[in-house]
């Protein structure tokens, strides 16, 4: 058994952090989402990967390497262009060979791993094996509708009008019979390749496709709000580990990380929260639900419920919630008059100002 990992795409619903950087390496508890797949991938006792990279192979490939360090062997598969999940599979032919495979998606967040969906396929001989979940959304995903026996009847990829709430999780099970289903489909309206139509095909053509409800929590983290739900669900699960400084003056509550090399002086943190590596605390309150990422500097502000990424400053802010702060990015207090707003913001940005 291989795994084909998706790691390229346009990732349009996370701009701009996107515009610059992969959104499969977007941090969860400090950790970038990708490397849980990864680890997932590993833990199903999967050794052989073939990660499908884009415009941003080139960070893809530095963060992850050869994968040695993760116990797997990676080869890096080029896409074009974003056109299409089926057209992953279409390029990673040679890669695959004629293996049943794991196809992953690199921002998909399943907690509880993969093994059990692995062996499960592995014993029952099926073509295809989707997964399924219950979201209230369908709409902005691929949708099944399956009849009184559990068999499926419909595929849809992101419906208008949703025939069910069954939303396809992003990992999928395939034979080798998944390489003429890809050959023999068209591009869909919206111009790509669609792994729906390509299941869809497997079914019309005969091929036995088998679908399997996820027990645990599942999240596509392409928009903001997912990625800091997934972030909340992993640090709901941290255990503390004070391994940075902390002086006198700080108060430190619930389940909190600081990294090696970080500094808390005279602030409070009220987990669960993850301080990175050589970020500097200083002055300021950080809440619920919040990853600083490493050499940030969080300096006379209130910070919860967020995700900052590395090498980021925020300082003399009053409250940040909710948010998702990228690289290098600077947060200050204006001073002087007019008592107003001043903003350098990237194109597709989203900024929400309490006026
Ligand atoms: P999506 O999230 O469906 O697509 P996207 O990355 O283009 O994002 P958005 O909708 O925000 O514009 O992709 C799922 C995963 O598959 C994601 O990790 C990117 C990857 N992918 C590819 O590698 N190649 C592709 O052609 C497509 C469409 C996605």
């Amino acid at each position: 058994m291989k795994a084909l990992v998706l790691a390229g795409g346009k990732g349009t619903r996370l701009r701009p952090l996107t515009h610059t950087s992969a959104k499969q390496l977007v941090p969860v508890a400090n950790k970038p989402v990708l490397f849980y797949g990864l680890e997932a991938i590993r833990a199903a006792g999967i050794t052989s990967v073939g990660i499908v990279v884009g415009d941003t192979g080139a960070e893809v490939r530095e963060a992850v390497g050869d994968g040695s360090r993760f116990g797997l062997e990676v080869t890096y598969i080029p896409q074009d262009a974003p056109l299409g999940l089926a057209h992953c599979v279409l390029i990673a032919r040679d890669f695959l060979g004629d293996e049943p495979f794991v196809m992953y998606l690199g921002d998909n967040f399943l907690i509880g791993g993969i093994a059990d969906l692995v062996d499960a396929f592995g014993a029952a001989g099926h073509d295809a094996q989707i997964l399924l979940t219950k979201v209230a959304e369908p709409q902005f995903y691929g949708v099944a509708e399956l009849g009184p026996d559990g068999q499926i009847l419909r595929l849809e990829e992101k419906p208008a009008n949703p025939r069910s709430d069954l939303a396809i999780v992003g990992v999928y099970t395939f034979s080798p019979a998944i390489h003429e289903a890809v050959r023999s489909i068209e591009p869909s309206a919206r111009g790509e390749l669609e792994i729906t139509d390509a299941i869809k095909w497997l079914i019309d053509h005969g091929y036995s496709v088998h679908s399997h409800f996820v027990s645990g929590y599942w999240k596509d983290t392409g928009r903001l709000q997912d990625m800091l739900e997934c972030n909340r669900i992993v640090l709901e699960a941290i255990r503390p580990d004070i391994r940075g400084s902390v002086d006198g003056a700080s108060e430190i509550s619930g389940n909190v990380v600081v990294e090696a090399g970080a500094s808390v002086e005279g602030s409070v943190i009220r987990g669960p929260a993850v301080i990175g590596a050589h970020t500097v605390i200083r002055d300021s309150y950080v809440g619920p639900y919040t990853s600083i990422g490493e050499s940030c500097l969080i300096r006379d502000s209130e910070v919860e419920y967020a995700i900052v990424l590395r090498d980021s400053s925020i300082t003399g802010i009053s409250r940040l919630t909710y948010s998702l702060i990228g690289r290098n990015v600077e947060v200050t207090r204006a001073q002087g008059m007019p008592n107003a707003c001043q903003l350098m913001v990237g194109d597709h940005s989203k900024v929400q100002v309490r006026a």
